[in-house]
């Protein structure tokens, strides 16, 4: 959460970083600053609202550093918004994180004299950093790093020093290079279109830069630490709308391509792993939301497919598991983002007892990619609508890959896949999407919309209300089919809702029970499924591949929910009070 940015080079750093920061927006996008170093002064500039908006505006200098805000500590308040700076305007500071010991911080320098403008924890940063200016810029900021206690990644400037400083521990901060010119930023993309050369900064490590130099230190050691640059192959154009409305949509339609990369693993990696799963004692799946969903589909797969048991626990509940663990568990983490800081909590822990650690992840060099064991990348290109789509199919593919690993069925299940996958691409035409729309037109009002599955699907109904509730803000909630007479059934009146996930296994006559139990109250049953059935008011069909039925049940109800989001005018890629990777507990 919080986009941060920075540059140092021959160009003009505003208009550098404001680029930057509307490519970091899915991060955060309730307020937004510039800071800029010209002529031995901080200029600084900073307002609420979304940076999208932002199309003018300038700060002289050739290094500044920006930030897009998701709101922790303190209100969306111009106030709160960052760059913030010391007493004298000597130091500017960006963050990404929570400084924990904030308080006790604040309280401190209040008592030295230090004036606070902000409520914000980062506020101390700065304050801490003019404690030792007379020292240097260098090593004032390694004086106040020292002090700070939590997860935080910061970029600082100060016109005593010709560049910028940044500090990573914890959230992710990454360099891109090019001759004489210098990109900090918290994720890729943000400077893509300058250079596909990185640097990674490590937790506990900072980086100096300057034009010329970059010089790289570990916080605790403060030994020099040599780092080499890697080419990213992600594109620009990747991470850009194109001719898509919304980047949404766009990651939608891309799972006809998303899909098949996903599926080209290294097969000899797949079944190392899932030999490691055969002989763990006790292998654990996590994540959070939708990733949490997809390790929860794992549950079952591995079940149907492999006939073994893998527990599932949502990464913020997974330290409470910590007894179970030990050196012969394994643990799988899936991410997106690679930076969320419930599965990395859940990792810590986990590694505390000698968990091995294999990882689901798109982002390369993300965090939990680089504290795993073993990494598998989905190779879903950037996502950037706060909806996840195109990375859980992805990651629901990999899934799959392992349990018919597990099973000895490895070459079947990627044929399955495959298949599968043009499958998909034959769906995703527009006279489909015409028809969810339509869909869409009809229920776009309605208060509530139920999702009912069962088994392999129950997880499926949780991740389709997580779509439709982010995207359109209707009042959606998913329920394991048999679980509805048992409370959720009260809930239904004329007309409401409900989606009934329905695959062609031998749960399918129970879950079209439930949708008849439902509908013998009022509810408007729509069916997602291989075939019709009286009890539909409204059909989506999808194609009939067994076991794998998430994977194609979800694709509608990613592009339903865009719909209705669009019908009820709603920030599609950026909904209300969310933000992309989510870097706080
Ligand atoms: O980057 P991650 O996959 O770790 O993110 C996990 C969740 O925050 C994420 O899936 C979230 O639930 C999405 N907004 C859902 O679309």
């Amino acid at each position: 959460m919080c986009g941060i940015t920075g540059y140092i080079g021959p160009k003009d750093a505003f208009h550098v970083i404001l680029d930057s920061l509307k490519k970091l927006e899915y991060r955060g996008y309730d307020s937004y600053g510039f800071a800029t170093l010209h002529e031995k002064r901080i200029h600084i500039y900073k307002d609420v609202g979304k940076i999208s908006n932002v199309n003018s505006g300038y700060l002289p200098g050739n290094i500044g550093i920006g930030h897009s805000r998701w709101a922790t500590h303190g209100g969306v308040t111009k106030e709160n918004a960052h760059p913030h700076l010391d007493c004298h305007g000597r130091v500017a500071v960006v963050h990404n994180g929570i400084i924990e010991n904030y308080q006790e911080l604040r309280d401190e320098l209040t008592r030295k004299g230090h004036i606070f403008r902000s409520e914000t924890d980062t506020e101390v940063i700065p304050h801490l950093i003019e404690e030792n200016l007379n020292l240097g810029f260098v090593e004032a900021v390694k004086e106040a790093v020292k002090k700070l206690k939590g997860r935080y990644a910061i970029i600082a400037l100060s016109p005593e020093h010709h560049g910028m400083i940044a500090v990573r521990k914890g959230s992710p901060l990454i360099l891109g290079v090019k001759d004489g010119e210098c990109y900090v930023a918290s994720d890729i993309p943000a400077f893509l279109d300058h250079t596909n050369n990185v640097m990674y900064l490590d937790d506990n490590e900072m980086v100096i830069v300057t034009q010329n130099d970059l010089k790289f230190y570990n916080v605790i050691t403060w030994e020099e630490v040599k780092k080499r640059i890697v080419t990213i192959e992600w594109s620009a154009e990747q991470a850009k709308k194109g001719e898509y409305a919304h980047y949404m949509i766009k990651e939608i339609m891309e799972q006809k391509d998303t899909l098949r990369r996903a599926i080209n693993q290294d097969d000899n990696e797949i079944e190392k792993i899932a030999k490691s799963i055969a002989e763990a004692c006790g292998t654990f799946f996590t994540g959070c939301g939708t990733a949490g969903k997809v390790a929860f589909t794992a549950e079952y797969a591995f079940s149907k497919i492999a006939k073994k048991h893998v527990n599932y626990i949502v990464a913020s509940e997974f330290p409470n598991y910590h007894h179970f663990l030990t050196n012969e568990t394994l643990l799988i983490a899936i991410s997106q983002s690679g930076e969320t800081a419930d599965v990395i909590e859940a990792i810590e822990t986990a590694k505390e007892k000698g968990v091995k650690i294999i990882s689901i992840v798109n982002v390369v060099g993300s965090t939990i990619a680089r504290m795993s064991d073993h990494v598998f990348y989905i190779n879903a290109g950037p996502e950037k609508a706060v909806a996840s789509t195109k990375a859980t199919t992805a990651q629901l593919a990999v899934i799959y890959l392992l349990a018919y690993a597990s099973a000895g069925k490895l070459q079947e299940g990627k044929k399955n896949l495959m298949d599968l996958a043009s499958k998909v691409n034959d769906m995703l035409n527009p006279r489909y999407e015409e028809r969810i729309k339509k869909l869409a037109e009809m229920i776009h009002a309605q208060p509530n919309i139920y999702i009912i599955g069962r088994s392999i699907n129950y997880p499926m109904a949780l991740e389709s209300a997580i779509k439709i509730q982010e995207v359109s803000y209707i009042h959606a909630e998913g329920f394991a089919g048999g679980e509805l007479k048992h409370g959720p059934i009260a809930l239904i009146e004329k007309n409401t809702p409900c989606i009934a996930l329905v695959a062609n296994d031998e749960v399918k006559d129970d879950v079209i029970s439930n949708a008849i139990e439902v509908k013998s109250r009022g509810g408007f049953i729509i069916g997602i499924s291989p075939e019709n059935n009286e009890v539909f008011d409204y059909w989506l069909k999808v194609p009939d591949v067994g076991v794998m039925s998430p994977i194609v049940n979800i694709i509608p109800v990613q592009i339903l929910a865009y719909h209705l989001g669009l019908l009820r005018g709603c920030e599609i890629d950026t909904p209300r009070n969310l933000a992309k990777s989510v870097t706080v507990k």
